[in-house]
């Protein structure tokens, strides 16, 4: 049987932190072994946010390559590419704007907490909604299409996208025949992480995450910094463990003692600062073959660039095949 298709992608714009580890990228590197694996680099995406600040989605780029090897993305068994490499998929969006009304886009849930996010930032004119930002999901359903991904593992708050392009694939398999692939969503065990201060996502502008590019000092200080029982105020006070966020990311973690842990929380035998110090050797402990590999990466350079580029060779292949597919039943394949 043929393997299935796996394709997810992340945007460019700052590091991964734990909650993108436990949420997402964990995933992939357990899916790499029984799928045909694509990760894209979605920086064309990242530039509908941030194409007033191109420097910022050029160098996290780089970050986020060495942030995927260095939790174990193997990049001879999943093809990690960047999106703007791959003008096959621009292409394809222009195609598939067609197939979906500005209503509907206006609709998706996701695009629409984003516009009000938006609002909030910039005012109610909204002036900050560009075509580009509002047409991005059709965009992420040529990401998914070129490369007839089956599954996407995504978080719930991508649901809407996924839905979205699989509205797209009916209309075009229905108008043009039967083409592209209906995908699936794979969600992750653990969909969202919560932040260092308690808040339901941890968010890389939310200031309450902490980045797998983290050195040990600003981990230590994050983690002492972090929300624990308001109730628990004397080193002796009895407390309640399931409302604190150490006792969570000593679970997150797999803590070994977490059940002494627990009971000493609640019968007042554990002060908060000692917590919170055997949470920073966890995490670290934890966090260090990360750091290692990341060490490694990050002194060749040019090892990453090549990882990126021929991922990106390879999967230009694939999406070149599939754009020929769409053209032939568009029946804009004149030259062919
Ligand atoms: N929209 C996704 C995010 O913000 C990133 C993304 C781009 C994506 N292209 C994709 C996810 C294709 C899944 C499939 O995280
Ligand atoms: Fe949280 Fe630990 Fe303090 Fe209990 S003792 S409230 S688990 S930090």
């Amino acid at each position: 049987m043929e393997k299935k298709t796996i394709l997810t992608g992340i945007r460019p714009t700052g590091h991964l932190h734990i909650g993108h580890y436990f949420g997402a990228s964990r995933n992939w590197v357990k899916l790499q072994d029984k799928f045909d694996t694509y990760i894209e680099i979605a920086d064309v995406q990242a530039l509908t946010d941030n194409f007033n600040n191109p420097d910022k989605v050029r160098k996290s780029v780089q970050d986020l390559v060495i942030d995927l090897l260095s939790v174990g993305v193997d990049p001879n068994k999943a093809t990690i590419f960047l999106q703007s490499t791959i003008p096959e998929i621009a292409e394809l969006t222009v195609f598939y704007s067609n197939l979906v009304t500005i209503a509907r886009l206006e609709r998706n849930p996701t695009v629409k907490t984003e516009i009000k996010q938006k609002k909030e930032l910039f005012g109610e004119k909204g002036e900050s909604i560009t075509y580009g930002f509002l047409g991005y999901p059709v965009s992420q359903a040529a990401d998914i299409t070129a490369f007839k991904g089956n599954l996407v593992p995504v978080g719930d708050d991508q649901l809407p996208l996924l839905e979205q392009c699989r509205e797209i694939v009916r209309k075009f398999n229905s108008i043009y025949g039967k083409t592209l692939v209906e995908p699936e969503a794979y969600l992750s065990e653990i969909p969202r992480i919560k932040g260092l201060d308690g808040n339901e996502k941890m968010g890389k502008s939310l200031g309450n995450a902490i980045f797998l590019a983290d050195d040990e000092e600003t981990v230590r200080k994050k983690i002492m910094d972090a929300v624990t029982d308001p109730n628990k105020i004397k080193i002796d006070d009895k407390a309640n463990p399931d409302v604190c966020m150490v006792y969570y990311y000593h679970k997150l973690i797999k803590n070994e003692n977490l059940e002494t842990v627990c009971k000493e929380c609640k019968s007042g035998k554990r002060g908060c600062v000692a917590c919170k110090k055997e949470l920073v050797t966890k995490m670290l402990e934890f966090l260090k073959p990360i750091a290692e590999k990341r060490k490694y990466y990050e002194n060749h350079p040019e090892e990453v660039k090549e990882i990126l580029k021929e991922g990106s060779k390879k999967a230009k292949k694939v999406a070149e095949k599939t754009l020929k597919e769409v053209k032939e039943k568009m029946k804009i394949n004149y030259f062919d």
